[in-house]
């Protein structure tokens, strides 16, 4: 699984420069303009057989309601949106697996690929050096914190069982999947990014 996505940030370190050189709510931004609804409609419905479901782990599916749990339980925004990013990447690189070479979804999908590789890099650098350009009395001193340390460990342990590969399998349309990346992706970056209630 993190030798895929690697290989998946290799090429985005040789193609992708400028999107990589985006913040978080702009590449947000960019994955909300590129999930909406036609294009979801039409590359992963109409160009796939009828009925396809893809097998996928449990924690994979993040909907409205598993946040609105997580919420409850007073886990950070900053977490949860950590979370969703580990789903929906996981989500979109299930589908690129399954997508042959000439697949006329595969290109789409790339795209969001690469997109959310960008927002990964944004969250590894922040997670393991909040204060890192934060002088501290110009003494370097070694951060306190551990790498995954402003993430909730509830969230923490999902992200784990997320790229573990052994917890149970459901099966899933892959618009589905990408609904819900989408829908929990406004719910989570709205207010967060300040977009006005579109
Ligand atoms: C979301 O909730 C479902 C049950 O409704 C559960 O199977 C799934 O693991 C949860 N996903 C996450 C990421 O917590």
């Amino acid at each position: 699984m993190y030798q895929r996505c690697a290989a998946v940030l290799c090429v985005l370190a040789v193609l992708g420069l400028e999107v990589a050189a985006l913040g978080e709510c702009e590449l947000a931004r960019l994955l909300q303009d590129k999930l909406r609804y036609e294009m979801r409609l039409q590359y992963m419905k109409h160009y796939f057989p009828i009925d396809y479901t893809l097998r996928v782990q449990h924690e994979e599916v993040l909907r409205m309601a598993n946040v609105t749990r997580l919420r409850d339980k007073k886990v950070s925004e900053a977490s949860l949106r950590y979370l969703w990013f580990h789903a929906c990447s996981q989500a979109v690189l299930h589908i690129l697996e399954v997508l042959p070479e000439k697949h006329p979804s595969r290109g789409y999908t790339q795209e969001l690929s690469q997109l959310l590789d960008a927002l990964g890099m944004e969250y590894s650098g922040y997670r393991q050096h909040p204060k890192l350009f934060a002088p501290i009395d110009d003494v370097a001193v070694p951060h306190p914190m551990s790498p995954q340390s402003d993430v909730d460990a509830a969230v923490a342990d999902l992200v784990k069982q997320l790229h573990s590969g052994d917890s149970r399998l459901k099966a899933v349309r892959p618009k589905a999947l990408l609904d819900n990346c989408i829908k929990v992706l406004r719910m989570l970056f709205r207010a967060h990014c300040r977009w006005d209630s579109t």
